[in-house]
């Protein structure tokens, strides 16, 4: 293994009960950039975050971080060695203030080290910053989902693993956030992304990865599937483009 992987999936299996998912997945992902996974409703993506956070155990397989075993390690251990999940949807207490939210993200640490990093995370957030003591719920739909990146960042990750973060937010703060995602990769953070706004996404990620049926069918660097003339036809002909996940999110809210 060459010591610039970060995370790597060797021929995982993994499944829910009697279904297998993930059928002997494997791919590597590098220290300080971001992985795009891509691939059509139920492929599995959701599982491999989830897998990789340690929410679902492996039946076969290995994954490992930073060339250690973490398949089956517990939640409080991942958390220490440097992983954080921002899940898919609104995951804040909403009628808690923004600076609760941003302590709970920190339990973890303690308050002590929680309270001195929390500066240094609102940095990256300056209107969530002016809104400390207004419950999450009061912030708008960007606003929610940078104050969950805020959360995950307490930790001072070394991987952030975020599943689908562009749903319900409008393209300018999508920018905002991949924006952000891309800074911190580049400061070495390793970015694993499920994301369904697929051209701005691939502009932004370093390499890009497919799944069908919980199997590896691409793995390309993200600039040439961004040239590839079959994109749209691989990614963007499904029913769950960015617009119609939009749509639902609204409709449902
Ligand atoms: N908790 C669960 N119990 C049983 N089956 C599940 C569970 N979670 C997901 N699945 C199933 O596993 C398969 C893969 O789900 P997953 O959420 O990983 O897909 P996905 O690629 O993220 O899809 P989407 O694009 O719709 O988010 C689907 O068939 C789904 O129904
Ligand atoms: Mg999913």
């Amino acid at each position: 293994m060459s010591n610039d992987t970060c995370i790597e999936f060797k021929d995982v299996v993994a499944g829910y009960k009697d279904f297998m998912i993930l059928n002997n997945l494997s791919f590597k992902a590098k220290r300080g950039t971001i992985t795009l996974l891509l691939g059509p409703n139920g492929a599995g993506k959701s599982t491999v975050l989830k897998a990789l956070f340690g929410l679902l155990k492996p039946r076969q397989g290995d994954i490992l971080l930073d060339g250690v075993s973490v398949a089956g390690s517990t939640q409080k251990a991942l958390l220490a060695q440097g992983i954080a999940f921002v899940p898919q949807g609104r995951n804040l207490f909403g009628q808690l203030s923004v600076f609760e939210n941003l302590e709970l993200g920190g339990i973890t640490l303690g308050m002590k080290t929680t309270h001195e990093r929390i500066p240094e995370v609102l940095e990256f957030f300056p209107r969530v910053s002016q809104r400390l003591h207004s419950p999450a719920s009061a912030l708008s739909g960007g606003e929610q989902k940078q104050l969950e990146i805020g959360r995950a960042l307490l930790l001072r990750p070394k991987v952030i693993l975020i599943d689908e973060p562009s749903i319900g937010l409008s393209p300018i703060v999508v920018a905002d956030v991949f924006k952000l995602l891309r800074k911190l990769a580049d400061q070495g953070t390793t970015v694993l992304m499920v994301e369904q706004n697929v051209k701005s996404a691939l502009k932004i990620s370093d390499e890009a990865i497919a799944l069908e049926s919980g199997r590896l069918v691409l793995q390309k660097p993200a600039s040439e599937l961004l040239t590839d003339p079959n994109i749209e036809r691989l990614f963007l002909g499904g029913a769950h483009t960015s617009a119609a996940s939009a749509a639902a999110t609204a409709a449902t809210a």
